[in-house]
């Protein structure tokens, strides 16, 4: 710890102990830069570019000290001068770069690659402001930036710049990078594109701006509002930018290598995450011809270079965008696209498989497809749902492009450093094997019928619940009852996540209570979810859940038995606390519409037990953990498509014939709520509900309630709870991403890991 003590002395001329908690952040992050710079990079003459929108990191400093192996010898040395680490991470702020498990997994996959010695750089774009920062008032959401980069951050710049060429301009892009450790291995880089003139003074009210001031807003926020023309093409320049950048930078340092453009597959593999960065083939054609490259023989390149991960069936998500608007923000490559769109058109005439369409859309996911070897989904329902149904015309012409990855995360954030009493537990009875070999956890269920071993998993959940405690008070200003059963729904919100089933649950039981009915334990339901700012209904979901979190929470008759806690600005950090105190993890998606789900595997891995429908990655879930130690309710995967084929759900049927629905759903514009809320978000809701619910709440319901209420009835058996927890994390190892990436080395990257 000298070269660290040395920080400081030199950066302030102090001692460690008379440094304030922020000097001491400050010390750290330039003393972690330097030991990740030390460590060196992974190299290799192939390289995989993961392009993605988001990467959602969380915040660095501890996850950096753990895979460089010296966290424990930091805290160490920082407590025996009176200072605590988990107080000086408390200062660090999260970069806000991602929205939601799409941006979380390719955090966890820079993780992975590095940890296996995989060449490889994540590239993405430098928003300023980030995701939006969620404030509550009124309970609803407003949004306001969220700032959070520093004079000094882990941002390094790189010395890099290129051009990128719209309409009528150019726009010279500055690259910063992030180190990313691996666990006991070299880093890798995360390349984030950013322009000079990006203008934070531009916003307004809220997170209001020029949307056509491109010059200054273009780096500043991850998915603008995109419901105006301005905003959806504001979307397509920011895509360019990031995939233009990309394709340049992928190039020459192909080029560097000794590539001749014509051999780049064996220099280079890019994953494209979702579709946000597809416009990276026809920017690659566009640069390889320019360089001298037949157009015929760029695509044959370009198609041994690209592949494409799918993230959702929710056609909302797979974009499409009009030609005006490609003609308009990139010229330069709609002749290209339409090119392509020929090509394939001469083979294959059906209207189904063409990149533009007859409304002269184009159909980015199309284009992957046709363009790209490879395409994956990420849990084996949602592949077979790919090959099957969404995309079953593709896979009839090209069923070996075809490929599942179920997805995973890294054990480094989710398990070592978000719950360091459970990781020393299980160190201490298998050894530390499992840090790199997650499928070690299996050791643990050796110790099933162990009482000692099932006492103590107990103590350090119940420990743990007291400190999501702390941070739900802080957070919320709520205070729970650790001794209440921690209920945890934590994601995105939007209505195929149904977030409402679980607010019906509550009123039910709210009713319930009402009526006399006093349950054993109290239950305390906790909720984090941001809303897209322009998703109406996604925000009267939450005012819902806010709502009630006042009405409950401040009800001495029913406040013993429940209160519902809604955290503001859910982000990583939070994550980190919530999840190691949960004990039943709600993953509740109508089935067929979670892909995969990753919250899932972060609740299993700290001995949360699942309460599910079968849907994404929960089925597998429940596959190796077994039926005693899940809670599977609803409709399966094929009953649901089929009620979208036949289109013979109706939920005012299930709200008129169904009594006790009926009662929950018209609590939502009863005068309990609308004395508290506002009548024109309670009643939209709940008009939505009655006459729409696309993703078929009141279908589940009964079920829903009805598992629900026996996983809470099974709660009170601690022992046979205990050995579910410890069933779920020994049967974890699955899911670490380590595992993903190590499939898609072998399937798809073909790289060769460093020794
Ligand atoms: C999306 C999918 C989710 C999947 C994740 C990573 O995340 O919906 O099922 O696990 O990508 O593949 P979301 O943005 O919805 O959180």
């Amino acid at each position: 710890m000298e070269t660290l003590s040395k920080v400081f002395e030199d950066k302030y001329n102090k001692n460690v102990k008379d440094c304030t908690n922020e000097e001491i952040y400050h010390g750290l992050l330039s003393w972690t830069k330097e030991q990740l710079k030390g460590r060196g990079y992974q190299e290799g003459k192939k390289k995989i570019y993961y392009i993605s929108a988001e990467f959602l990191i969380g915040k660095l400093l501890s996850n950096n000290l753990i895979n460089l192996g010296v966290y424990d010898e930091v805290a160490k040395y920082l407590k025996e001068n009176g200072k605590e680490l988990s107080m000086i991470e408390e200062i660090e702020p999260e970069p806000s770069l991602g929205n939601g498990g799409l941006g979380r997994l390719a955090a966890c996959f820079l993780d992975s690659i590095a940890t296996l010695g995989l060449p490889g750089e994540g590239i993405g774009l430098n928003y300023h402001l980030g995701l939006f920062k969620q404030e509550f008032k009124d309970h609803l959401q407003f949004e306001t930036p969220n700032p959070w980069i520093q004079p000094e951050s882990w941002l390094t710049d790189a010395g890099v710049s290129y051009y990128v060429p719209f309409k009528g301009f150019m726009l010279k892009s500055t690259l910063y990078d992030i180190d990313v450790a691996g666990y006991e291995n070299k880093a890798i880089k995360l390349r984030l594109f950013d322009i000079d003139i990006a203008d934070e003074s531009i916003v307004g009210e809220g997170i209001s701006f020029d949307k056509k001031d491109l010059l200054h807003n273009l780096t500043l926020f991850l998915y603008p509002d995109d419901s105006d023309d301005a905003g959806r093409k504001l979307r397509i320049y920011q895509q360019y930018f990031m995939v233009s950048n990309a394709a340049q930078l992928i190039l020459d340092e192909a080029t560097a290598k000794g590539c001749n453009l014509h051999d780049l597959a064996d220099y280079a593999v890019i994953q494209i995450n979702d579709t946000h960065p597809s416009m990276v083939i026809p920017e690659l054609i566009r640069l390889l011809t320019e360089r001298g490259i037949e157009f015929e023989e760029a695509c044959e390149i370009v198609s041994h270079v690209c592949a494409y991960t799918n993230h959702t069936i929710l056609a909302e998500a797979l974009e499409k965008w009009p030609i005006s608007y490609l003609e308009e923000v990139v010229p330069d490559l709609m002749p290209i696209i339409r090119k392509l769109d020929e090509r394939i058109k001469a083979k294959y005439p059906q209207e189904n498989l063409a990149i533009i369409d007859k409304n002269d859309l184009v159909h980015m996911a199309h284009m992957d497809i046709h363009y790209g070897f490879s395409i994956n989904g990420v849990a084996s329902l949602h592949t077979d749902i790919l090959k099957e149904t969404e995309l079953h015309q593709f896979y009839e012409i090209y069923p070996e492009k075809f490929n599942n990855k179920t997805n995973g995360i890294t054990f480094r954030r989710w398990l070592l450093h978000c719950n360091h009493p459970l990781t020393e537990y299980i160190t201490s009875m298998i050894g530390d094997g499992f840090r790199k070999d997650s499928f070690e956890l299996d050791k643990m269920l050796g110790f099933k019928g162990n009482q000692d071993v099932l006492a103590n998993i107990l103590k350090i959940k119940q420990d743990a619940k007291k400190r999501c405690a702390e941070f739900i008070k802080a957070n919320t200003g709520e205070e729970i009852n650790t001794h209440s059963v921690y209920d945890i729904q934590i994601k995105r919100l939007h209505e195929y996540k149904r977030q409402q089933l679980n607010a019906l649950y509550i009123i039910d039981r709210y009713l319930k209570i009402k009526a006399g009915e006093k349950p054993q334990r109290p239950v305390t339901f906790i909720f984090g979810a941001k809303a897209a700012p322009a998703y109406v209904i996604a925000k009267d979901i939450i005012h819902l859940l806010l709502c009630l979190q006042e009405l409950i929470n401040n009800d001495p008759e029913v406040s013993p038995y429940m209160k519902v806690v809604m955290v503001e600005n859910y982000n990583v950090s939070a994550a980190e606390k919530l999840i190691p105190a949960c004990d039943i993890s709600e993953q509740i998606s109508l089935a067929s519409k979670e892909a995969s789900g990753t919250g899932n595997m972060k609740f299993m891995l700290n001995g949360a037990v699942t309460l599910g429908t079968m849907d994404g990655a929960n089925v597998e879930i429940s596959q190796l953990v077994g039926k005693d130690n899940i809670y599977i309710f609803g409709e399966s995967s094929e009953q649901v498509i089929e009620h979208y084929e036949k289109a013979d759900y109706c939920s005012r049927d299930f709200y008129e014939k169904d009594e006790r629905i009926r009662r929950a759903v018209d609590f939502i514009v009863g005068n309990e709520l609308l004395s508290i809320g506002s009548e024109e978000h309670l009643r939209r809701l709940h008009h939505e509900i009655v006459s729409k619910d696309w993703f078929m709440t009141l279908l589940d319901f009964e079920d829903y309630a009805k598992v629900k209420d026996q996983a809470l009835s099974d709660y009170e058996d601690r022992t046979a709870w205990a050995e579910k927890m410890l069933v779920n994390i020994g049967k974890a190892g699955y899911f670490s991403s380590d595992r993903t990436i190590e499939e898609y080395n072998r399937d798809i990257w073909h790289l060769t890991p460093e020794k």
